[in-house]
């Protein structure tokens, strides 16, 4: 029973106002200001701008994500199609500091039963092309991602390899807590 309906109108439109900047990032592909190609330390050099999800998104357990190029899709508030991935991370050292510091990645470290520790890393991203909003396709079985309608090409990392998309696919930051993978914001 709905006894304080004033509250309860402010919360909608608090929600609709927040549905709203989430779709209009999500559609306008304004999420990360990063360049077509290889994962580039040019956009990760400045720091996304993480916009909080309302309530975080499990999306899979890690032990899940066995070795690179292993993805898992999942939706964000019910309909944005979105995907997980492993992926290789960047060999030159500063390319890899700068995607760390940007959000874009996530690394992880995890302990085998003898203890020793190995790294993985984690990317996730909506299946909005940047181009005009089209659902990508799921990856291939090299991570490629191609939209269906004018043909932009993305890598498993969801950049840009080609046009007419300009913008890698709208970055969302992760988080690993009980050994599970989180969405938690979106990268603008
Ligand atoms: Fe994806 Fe045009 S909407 S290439």
């Amino acid at each position: 029973m709905n006894e304080n309906p004033a509250h309860d109108k402010t919360l909608d439109e608090k929600t609709l106002n927040r549905r709203k900047m989430l779709e209009g990032l999500l559609v306008t592909g304004a999420a990360l200001a990063m360049s077509s190609g290889v994962v580039g330390a040019t956009a990760a050099m400045t720091p996304a701008k993480p916009i909080k999800l309302a309530k975080a998104v499990e999306i899979a357990p890690l032990e899940k994500l066995t070795k690179n190029l292993d993805s898992v899709p999942f939706e964000l508030e019910g309909k944005v199609k979105a995907l997980l991935v492993r992926v290789a991370p960047p060999e030159d050292k500063d390319a890899l500091k700068a995607l760390l510091g940007s959000g874009r990645l996530l690394e992880v470290e995890q302990k085998d039963k003898d203890d020793k520790v190995s790294k993985l890393y984690l990317t996730a991203y909506t299946l909005v092309c940047t181009h005009r909003g089209c659902t990508v396709n799921a990856p291939d079985k090299e991570g490629n991602l191609q939209c269906p309608c004018h043909g932009s090409r993305y890598d498993a990392t969801g950049s840009v390899t080609q046009g007419p998309a300009k913008k890698a696919l709208p970055g969302i930051q992760l988080e690993v807590k009980e050994g599970k993978v989180l969405a938690v914001a979106m990268l603008s």
